[in-house]
């Protein structure tokens, strides 16, 4: 590996600087990260005490924003409804990064039995439920705090501009706010003045061991989309189906179509993807055939053009099957985040940073992720590079170990150390690789 930092250092004389800062300067930066330690855990878990859903982030922001302003740097709030951005200016010129967190949490009651457990709980579609932090956003939260003051105190050291967002609704807002989290922070200029060229976030892994970080090139995480299928066909008597046209046979034949789209129309070796039919609804008693049917799905994706085309593939074969028995099928494609496509020239170049940031042996190359995340927006607006920080702890077995969006979900607060010189690493790589001498 050392081979490899030097052929990328002498690759660039001339251009740039060493593709990495000094190892003393590093080794500053080391200590500055673990004497902050205590503070990053206590902000943790104050955020994971104090949960908020999407769009309704009101106290957290209010808390990033103080924390930010008492570094002195420059900070926007409310942006996006309820995030936070801050600009902190190095003392040498050079590139504008941005680094990202979430903020948001879920409807969720926690069954973790910490003396900093959620106790909170709203209303949230009509019931009343808990609110966790059981995705780790909590954490993404209390890494890019410790980020912004450990840089913020070696500004001196920073060749270039970092943008601090703090981005809410990541989970996915009520559809009545409209668009929210990254898509509405770019909306509202977010990687405009000054212009951001490359953005650096991380996710938090609960299956993944503490202090591991993954990575890959290309699509990390799948796109999402939601799909509605309306199956109208004519209601009978459940003893004369030959009166009917039957939306519920209708139903199940759509159902089996759309598993050939992956299994059979699908270029599976460049990239995999997912229909899933998780609801359907049709009928009220044993011997009435209804007139309608209705199914709901998610698709998955990893890349753009095959993405468009499973929404034609679906489309095509729910309403040609549902013509075929009489019928009728309605469907709607609901568009929700694109794939997160980590930039291919920007992922080789800031690897050696994760290792170097971890050790090599705690960096491995991930497959990707059938789940999706809304940092997609930003990487569709400037190159990005998004990775996996590992947080299940060492003493658990994996096969006990909570998965996200579960009420027993937990980390290992011992990773967020390592999430904090990750990013910190990117950022001072990236601006010496990027910065004139
Ligand atoms: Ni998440």
């Amino acid at each position: 590996m050392k081979k490899f930092y030097q052929t990328i250092c002498l690759s660039l004389i001339g251009i740039a600087a060493c593709a990495q800062m000094d190892s003393k300067l590093k080794a500053r930066l080391d200590v500055q990260v673990q004497e902050l330690e205590p503070k990053i855990i206590e902000w943790r878990r104050y955020f994971h005490e104090h949960p908020e859903l999407s769009n309704r982030e009101v106290k957290t922001g209010a808390r990033i924003a103080e924390q930010l302003k008492a570094l002195g740097l420059e900070v926007q709030y409310p942006v996006a409804k309820t995030g936070v951005v801050a600009l902190l200016k190095g003392s040498k010129p050079g590139p504008v990064i941005a680094l990202r967190a979430d903020i948001d949490a879920l409807p969720i009651t926690e069954r973790n039995s910490l003396p900093f457990a959620s106790k909170e709980k709203v209303m949230f579609s009509g019931q009343e439920t808990g609110v966790m932090h059981a995705c780790g956003h909590d954490g993404h939260m209390a890494i890019l705090l410790a980020v912004a003051e450990i840089l913020s105190k070696n500004k001196t050291e920073l060749r270039g501009t970092i943008k601090f967002i703090f981005q809410p609704a990541e989970e996915g807002a009520p559809v009545s706010d409209g668009v929210s989290g990254a898509e509405l922070m770019i909306k509202e200029g977010v990687l405009e003045n000054p212009k951001v060229e490359a953005i650096f976030g991380l996710h938090i892994q609960s299956l993944l061991p503490s202090g591991q970080l993954a990575y890959r090139s290309g699509g990390l995480m799948a796109s999402v989309d939601g799909v509605d299928i309306r199956v109208k066909g004519q209601g009978a008597h459940g003893a004369t189906p030959w009166d009917s046209v039957d939306p519920i046979v209708i139903s199940s034949q759509i159902i089996n179509g759309l598993q050939t789209i992956v299994s059979r129309q699908t270029e599976l070796t460049k990239d995999g993807a997912v229909i899933t039919i998780g609801s359907m609804h049709a009928g009220i008693r044993r011997n009435i055939i209804p007139e309608e049917a209705m199914l709901e799905g998610t698709i998955r994706a990893f890349d753009d053009n095959m993405q468009k085309k499973i929404h034609a593939d679906i489309i095509r074969t729910a309403t040609k099957i549902a013509e075929s028995a009489g019928g009728k099928a309605e469907v709607n494609i609901q568009v929700m985040y694109p794939a997160t496509v980590n930039d291919a020239k920007l992922t080789e170049q800031m690897a050696p940073s994760l290792q170097r940031a971890a050790g090599v042996e705690n960096v491995k190359i991930t497959l990707p992720v059938t789940m999706a995340e809304d940092f997609s927006f930003f990487q569709q607006k400037v190159p990005g590079f998004f990775f996996f920080l590992g947080a299940y702890p060492a003493d658990m077995k994996l096969d006990k170990q909570p998965t996200h969006h579960t009420a027993d979900f937990m980390i290992d607060e011992k990773a967020l150390t390592t999430g904090v010189k990750a990013l910190i690493n990117l950022t001072m790589d990236y601006m010496m690789m990027n910065s004139k001498k």
